[in-house]
């Protein structure tokens, strides 16, 4: 038995920016697989295509660099036009690569920083005023890197830093007006790009498995699951929170090594 009812979603439209590929189509099928009307957005035109048709009838594919606000806000106006209105909004498109600072120019700082949290601001800002009010429900996609440092990763931990901030100053601003904003912080997730470029062979997915408390990594569905819950009434009363979805990997390497007697 499914843990939602059926069409917990319907009457209810989701934009989902990065949600072409990974974590954030698995959260775009989840939704519309709950009665939710979902658009996703990605860079690639051909990708964004290919993703509406898997997630079935209804779903529309549109393309844009959330690094540029007014393709963002183009691409917001034409789904809520779609849609009538936008219930749902979540952010995210996130770029990648492990170098260490001094492997990192200031380009390649700036562009990480630039897809993850201006996108972010972009995503969000650029849709408020579209937003069905109240009861919208925005949800940052942000990772345990915002919190913890982590050595070739400075780009993505300043990123993500922001990210967090970001949404809970959101959450205090548009809150009053009937919007909630939260976070998501996945962990090690199976079969993303993300976890390709951090754990590229089988003996670092091992490694990297044997350091979560819950000993796997988690299902793009877990996380899908997390994001509706954010959106239903069952979370009506929680904003500016950064829900872990990560098996407790956030808290530490929890490795069998670490047990001293
Ligand atoms: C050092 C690198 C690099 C690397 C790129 N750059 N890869 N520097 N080591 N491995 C530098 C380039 O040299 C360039 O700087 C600058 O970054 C921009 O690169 P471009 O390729 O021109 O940019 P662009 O095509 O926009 O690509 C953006 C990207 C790319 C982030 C670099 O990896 C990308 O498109 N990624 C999207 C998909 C992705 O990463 N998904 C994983 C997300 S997972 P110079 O100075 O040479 O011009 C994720 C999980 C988060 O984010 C969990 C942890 C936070």
């Amino acid at each position: 038995m499914d843990v939602y009812s059926e069409n917990i979603l319907s009457g209810r439209s989701a934009f989902i920016a990065g949600g072409t590929s990974g974590i954030n189509l698995g959260i775009a099928k989840r939704m519309a697989q709950l009665g939710a009307r979902v658009a996703v957005a990605g860079r690639n035109p051909d990708k964004a295509a290919a993703a509406a048709a898997e997630i079935g009838e209804g779903a529309l594919g549109r393309s844009c660099d959330v690094r540029d606000f007014d393709a963002t806000r183009a691409v917001l106006e034409d789904v809520a036009s779609a849609f009538g209105g936008l219930d749902i909004v979540i952010s995210g498109a996130a770029g990648n690569f492990m170098a260490p600072a001094v492997g990192i120019s200031a380009n390649g700082f700036r562009t990480v920083v630039d897809i993850d949290l201006n996108g972010t601001f972009n995503v969000f800002r650029a849709s408020y005023d579209l937003l069905n009010r109240p009861g919208a429900s925005l949800i940052a996609i942000t990772a345990n890197q915002a919190v913890n440092a982590t050595m070739m990763q400075a780009h993505a931990c300043a990123a993500k830093a922001g990210i967090n901030q970001l949404l809970r100053v959101l959450a205090m601003e548009w809150g009053p007006h009937g919007v909630r904003v939260n976070g998501i912080s996945p962990g090690p997730i199976r079969g993303t790009e993300g976890m390709a470029r951090l754990a590229p062979t089988d003996e670092a997915v091992a490694e990297r498995a044997a350091r979560v408390p819950l000993r796997r990594f988690g299902e793009a569905r877990e996380v899908a699951d997390s994001a509706v819950f954010l959106c239903t009434d069952a979370a009506s009363y929680i904003t500016g929170t950064i829900l872990n979805c990560d098996g407790g990997a956030g808290l530490g390497d929890s490795s069998d090594k670490n047990l001293v007697a």
